[in-house]
């Protein structure tokens, strides 16, 4: 039983849920799913857009197989290489040997190196601005480096103003029979798995996501169509805007994000001191235990909030190893723009504020809010008035 749905009446979502992944890319959880989105255009020639992943690839063959309905598949667009989009690649290559693959020239070097493939009798090579004209529809291609790997393009089809995004403005979350945003209360039920999506697949990448931003905004889509997640038809422009303060750095809402990592609950009891400060000064929280809850969770919220606060016991002469883990991270996704204040803990030698500095004074636009507070093993008497001081100046900039 095939599980299509339509886009619009020629162009068919041909895509499937994964609800048993416990790990997207071997790193990030997904409690609630993922998608693995492919279309299907029925114009005089049929047009498929990207494959799926491995785990769905049973149900797209069959759904390939009903929505073709006997015809043959001309054209295979191949917008990006990640296996989650191009696993079944070489099957529908074999499957369909007369289709022809739309790809450029890096996503040609791809296949080859995915499938020892050389595709180029039945290639056709585009670039920016090529257009592909399929009787109705006319596709044309936007190089969109970066968003997430080097190869990735978008489509445009001209006709119906509908734009193949690739990976960009997708979500974890499954579909769960659901295929357009709203069809679902998004932004409340969806927008933290979009939000963690963006930040830990594609956030590292903000320049090249805020050029494709232009070029998407200059062709004035009224449909988006992603490679995971919902298609847009209605309100485009709020999640646009999302996507535009995410890859500029800027924070959605001025309020505090507090990660800790706490081995006997001391520096644990600091960050909440600090917490109940800033609540009664009515600045809004966020709090995380670095060694239980998972490190993509994190970094979202870092990119959601303005204002951010790292306490860590010193372990080992370095930072705690899972802040450590965590701070390595919000570098390698190129935080930035941030306000930041900083907890240590040591009840010998205390130098993870000095080392928490010097890894985060490595980001762009990073402010620190001064002094770091210092735990000689656990808040002492008397230590009220620091906490009370850090959170003033906290407030001070919320
Ligand atoms: Fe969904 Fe970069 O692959």
């Amino acid at each position: 039983m095939h599980c299509i749905r339509y886009v619009t009446h020629d162009i068919l979502w041909l895509g499937a849920d994964d609800r048993r992944l416990a790990l997207f890319e071997g790193v990030y959880p997904v409690p609630k799913g993922v998608s693995y989105n492919s279309y299907l255009a029925l114009d005089e020639k049929t047009v498929l857009f990207d494959t799926v992943d491995h785990a769905v690839s049973e149900r797209f063959f069959e759904n390939l197989a009903h929505g073709l309905n006997g015809r043959a598949l001309d054209y295979v667009v191949v917008q990006h290489m990640e296996p989650d989009h191009s696993a079944t690649l070489a099957r529908v290559l074999e499957k369909y040997p007369d289709a022809a693959v739309v790809c450029n020239a890096k996503t040609a070097a791809m296949i080859r190196q995915f499938f020892g493939a050389d595709i180029t009798p039945r290639a056709l090579l585009v670039k920016e601005g090529d257009a592909l004209p399929t009787g109705r529809h006319e596709f044309t291609f936007v190089m969109a480096p970066m968003v997430h790997w080097p190869e990735v393009m978008v489509t445009y089809d001209k006709t119906d103003k509908i734009l193949f995004s690739a990976d960009a403005f997708g979500t974890f979350g499954a579909l769960n029979g659901a295929l357009f945003a709203d069809e679902v209360d998004f932004f409340r039920d969806y927008l933290d798995e979009a939000r963690r999506y963006y930040c830990n697949i594609v956030g590292k990448y903000g320049a090249p996501v805020q050029t494709l931003l232009k070029k998407a905004s200059a062709l004035e889509p009224a449909m988006i169509c992603p490679l995971h997640g919902f298609v847009w038809r209605r309100d485009l422009g709020d999640f646009i805007a999302k996507y535009d303060l995410w890859s500029r750095y800027e924070p959605e809402e001025r309020g505090v994000m507090i990660a800790y990592a706490s081995v006997y609950g001391n520096t644990e009891n600091a960050a909440s001191a600090l917490a109940c400060r800033l609540r009664d000064r009515g600045v809004q929280t966020a709090m995380f235990d670095v060694s239980v809850t998972h490190a993509s969770e994190i970094v979202a919220a870092a990119f959601r909030f303005s204002h951010l606060v790292f306490a860590a016991p010193t372990y080992n002469g370095s930072i705690f190893v899972t802040m450590d883990a965590l701070l390595h991270d919000l570098a390698a996704h190129a935080l930035q723009n941030r306000t930041v204040a900083l907890i240590e803990n040591g009840t010998w030698a205390p130098t993870s504020g000095k080392q928490m500095r010097d890894l985060l004074g490595t980001l762009k636009n990073i402010t620190f809010v001064e002094p770091k507070l210092t735990l000689r093993s656990a808040l002492a008497q008397g230590q009220e008035p620091e906490i009370e001081a850090l959170a003033e100046a906290i407030r001070e900039t919320v």
